[in-house]
């Protein structure tokens, strides 16, 4: 058998992993094996007694910088023992993550995730590693972590098998560029308000139209920068 997708996570938190990934759809696909979880702890790689991991940044400033040399042996022992895929350091400054790169990942082997925590990690390790920097929005979070469990979630539903109804994959925000039309369910009228009608009607052809439509107001209106511009 072929080795499932695998997230192998360097972290000074191993114990927060998997967290909130072991439960529901990446749960049960972890307990099924249908894709790998490898928690290290950075600490592991430091050298002295105190499994010092970072240190005061040259230049000045407020909090600590992680080490280059302890992230290199980590990185390079994982590599040596055969954790796959691109390399992604999860920062505030890097570039934002999108859908269209989360299908890539899912394709690849795998990946490995560096959490940062202080202030950052010595740039020199992330170029000499080959780490792609890689932000979840535009919002400071107070370490990796968080975000690294939210790059394998969004791929890790995209594996083959984890989702049942893989047709609910098609359809939701961002497959075709779009924001996703607004659901309903039981009951009909709920607080004086009526579902809409159409969706009602069993016509499936005006049921489409209308979700389309749907899609793209919401879009227009949340999230112009997604439409492509008429030039
Ligand atoms: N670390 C702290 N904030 C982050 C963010 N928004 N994206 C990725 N990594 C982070």
């Amino acid at each position: 058998m072929t080795r499932p997708w695998t997230a192998t996570v360097l972290t000074i938190f191993p114990e927060m992993f998997p967290g909130p990934l072991g439960f529901s759809l990446s749960g049960k696909a972890l307990e099924k094996g249908l894709w790998k979880l490898d928690a290290v702890d950075l600490r592991s790689y430091a050298t002295d007694r105190h499994r010092t991991v970072d240190d005061t940044p040259f230049g000045g400033g407020a909090g600590m910088v992680m080490r280059p040399d302890v992230v290199a042996r980590a990185v390079d022992d994982l590599a040596a023992g055969g954790a796959p895929g691109p390399r992604i350091y999860l920062t505030p400054r890097g570039e934002r993550l999108t859908q269209a790169r989360v299908r890539q990942w899912a394709e690849e082997p795998g990946l490995l995730l560096l959490c940062g925590r202080y202030e950052g990690v010595d740039q020199r390790v992330i170029e000499a590693r080959g780490f792609r920097e890689v932000s979840i929005g535009d919002f400071v979070l107070s370490g990796g972590e968080i975000p690294a469990m939210a790059v394998i979630d969004a791929c890790v539903r995209l594996l083959p098998g984890v989702v049942g109804d893989a047709a609910s994959l098609e359809e939701e925000s961002f497959n075709e560029g779009l924001l996703e039309y607004p659901h309903y369910t039981r009951p009909q009228l709920w607080e004086g308000r009526p579902v809409p009608e159409v969706l009602l009607s069993g016509h499936h052809a005006e049921i489409r139209a209308w979700r389309r439509r749907q899609a793209l107001e919401i879009t227009r209106r949340r999230r112009p920068d997604l439409l492509p511009t008429l030039s």
